[in-house]
């Protein structure tokens, strides 16, 4: 039987990398991972328990009802994160503006962290997989002082650390400090993330499209084509694609990592530029499938090079396995 390696014991192999790290990024994914061990096991409980089943009775910044787990994440989270000392300031789904810690330790703090704290939310009362997706940039204010807006809104391309965590039949976090990808699966008898799936590759194609049809009369000419194209029997494969749509981007997105697949949500007529947000769930999960070998675009340009304006801005996504992606934004215009 061979060794296991634990999440911890990978993340410190991989400091001797970068010869001047300092340990500081090290210590934020390992917060990072005990916060979703915790969440994970509020998930695990989420039918037994009062306080994490259901509507809060909110609804946040975009004028989604928020669930109670929802909240329960985002909390865990920031609180990770607080009082970590690595970090200065967060922006989060669950939250209108970003925010900036105050004590000094956080001031002091190198980097900033935006994240979707519970993606897939209208699932989680349904019992179907869940996730929580974060993105890591070093602040680029003067270390001593409050985190600003501009730390925030800096391009995918600048990401230091980036990955989700899949709460799914089992926990798995995956991540990519822009070294190749690398996927974890939480072993509950000994609470520890355990190296499951070393340098993941997407594969280059695949014959799975994820999309949600119901909006397909409301979308752009060259999306209702690309879908035609995966539905013929006179497309690359010789037969129809198989649709695969689950409503949590994460578990949509880690199925298409390991079996190749394209993912997309396109704007359209009534929200032209889509639904999902940039910051925290295009963006991280652009530049992981950009290091695992596959695209992430709006269609017409790498997701990873918008020059981000609002916190809660939204973009159309195309994601997944590089031929695929390609394919589609051939018959865009
Ligand atoms: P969230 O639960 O964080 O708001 O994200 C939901 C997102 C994403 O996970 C999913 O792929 C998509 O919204 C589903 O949208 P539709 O219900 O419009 O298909
Ligand atoms: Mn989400
Ligand atoms: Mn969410």
């Amino acid at each position: 039987m061979s060794k296991v390696t634990t999440l911890s014991e990978f993340i410190m192999a991989k400091q001797a990398d970068f010869p001047f790290a300092t340990g500081e990024l090290s210590r934020l994914l390992n917060d990072i991972a005990v916060a979703s061990k915790i969440v994970s096991r509020d998930v695990r409980k989420a039918g037994l328990v009062d306080h994490i089943l259901g509507a809060q009775g909110d609804v946040n910044v975009q004028g989604e009802e928020q669930q109670k787990l929802d909240v329960v994440a985002d909390n865990q989270f920031i609180k990770a994160f607080e009082y970590g000392g690595e970090v200065c300031g967060i922006a989060s789904e669950e939250n209108d503006d970003f925010v900036a810690f105050t004590s000094e330790i956080s001031k002091n703090g190198k980097y900033v962290v935006l994240f979707d704290p519970l993606d897939g939310s209208s699932n989680i009362d349904v019992n179907v997989s869940i996730g929580t997706i974060f993105s890591i940039y070093h602040r680029v204010s003067e270390v001593g002082t409050e985190a600003t807006l501009e730390d925030m809104l800096q391009k995918g391309q600048e990401q230091i650390a980036a990955g989700y965590v899949l709460y799914g039949s089992s926990t798995m976090l995956v991540y990519t400090s822009g070294r190749g990808v690398n996927g974890f699966t939480l072993d509950p008898s000994i609470g520890e993330f355990c190296l499951s799936h070393p340098n993941m590759k997407m594969p280059e194609t695949g014959r799975l499209y994820a999309m949600n049809e119901g909006n397909i009369n409301i979308c752009e000419k060259g999306v209702q084509d690309y879908i035609a194209y995966c539905q013929s029997y006179e497309n690359d494969k010789g037969a129809p694609y198989s649709g695969r749509y689950i409503g949590s981007l994460v578990a949509d997105f880690h199925r298409n990592m390991i079996k190749g697949g394209i993912y997309i949500y396109p704007g359209t007529n009534s929200a032209p530029e889509g639904r999902l947000r940039l910051l925290y769930e295009c963006n991280p999960l652009a530049f992981i499938a950009e290091q695992a070998g596959g695209l992430a675009t709006t269609g017409r340009e790498r997701i990873l090079n918008i020059e981000p304006h609002r916190l809660h801005q939204r973009v159309p996504l195309f994601i997944g396995s590089k031929q695929m992606v390609e394919k589609a934004m051939s018959l865009l215009h």
